[in-house]
């Protein structure tokens, strides 16, 4: 078996299955679960990227900048399941779990990701079940992002399905510091001591007031444009 079936094997092994289901039944439900929040991921992505072609076509600039996005590893769902005190089952996985469907769309500025959070929202097929605006009430550990949980229905061979999908809105700079900051604490106990956390939260302020910066001077070069035109 390769590496990775290998270690989704392991992480499924102690997964429940139904009454008088052989492991490879479980295992093929599980895959077929993770195909479907494969194609919600999809779905969700290709939302955003026509929202960028048609704000870039009018704008003249791409309010988007990149989008990545992931379904979480058979481990990191076995383990927060059993943090969460959850049965380890199948169905127990989209019950209790929003985030194994993740796209993270970084946007150029901070007004750019209410605005395509917004036009998201508005689409009625769009279901936003939860939001947690970490820019206006940033973490206390200094984190900025926009988090959203949505559900989306897609349609497959036989059925429609409705998934949960967890999108995370950023800047450029918000990216840099979570993608930094995440990289260092990262099982490392010492990102813990209060002036290294200290640290980081000044960093995270720094970034926070170039973000609002970046903003002005784009706002100043639109105001002088239009008095050009
Ligand atoms: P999780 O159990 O970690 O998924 O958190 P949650 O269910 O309380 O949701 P929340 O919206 O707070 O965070 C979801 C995700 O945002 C995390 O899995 C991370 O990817 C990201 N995130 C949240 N807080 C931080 C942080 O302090 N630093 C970094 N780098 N990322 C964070
Ligand atoms: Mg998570």
């Amino acid at each position: 078996m390769p590496e990775n079936n290998l270690q989704e094997a392991e992480a499924l092994r102690e997964f429940i299955g139904e009454e008088n289901e052989s492991f490879f039944e479980t295992l093929h439900r599980y895959r077929e679960l993770m195909v479907r929040y494969s194609c919600a991921v999809r779905e969700v992505r290709t939302k955003f990227e026509v929202l960028n072609e048609e704000l870039t076509y009018h704008a003249g600039r791409n309010p988007i900048e990149s989008i990545v996005s992931r379904i979480k590893e058979p481990m990191s769902i076995a383990g927060k399941l059993k943090r969460m005190g959850k049965p380890l089952t199948v169905a127990s996985i989209s019950e209790n779990l929003n985030d194994v469907a993740g796209i993270r769309v970084i946007c150029s500025f901070i007004d750019d990701i209410y605005r395509v959070a917004e036009m998201l929202s508005r689409q009625d097929d769009i279901t936003v079940v939860a939001v947690k605006d970490y820019i206006k009430k940033p973490k206390l550990n200094g984190y900025r992002s926009y988090h959203m949980i949505v559900e989306v229905p897609v349609f497959f061979s036989d059925s429609k399905k409705i998934m949960r999908v967890e999108i995370q809105l950023r800047t450029v700079a918000m990216d840099f510091w979570a993608s930094l900051e995440h990289n260092m604490k990262y099982k490392k106990t010492g990102a813990d001591r209060p002036e290294i956390a200290a640290e980081l939260k000044s960093c995270a302020e720094v970034i926070a007031a170039t973000d609002a910066r970046m903003q002005n001077v784009r706002m100043r070069i639109e105001a002088l444009e239009k008095e050009i035109r």
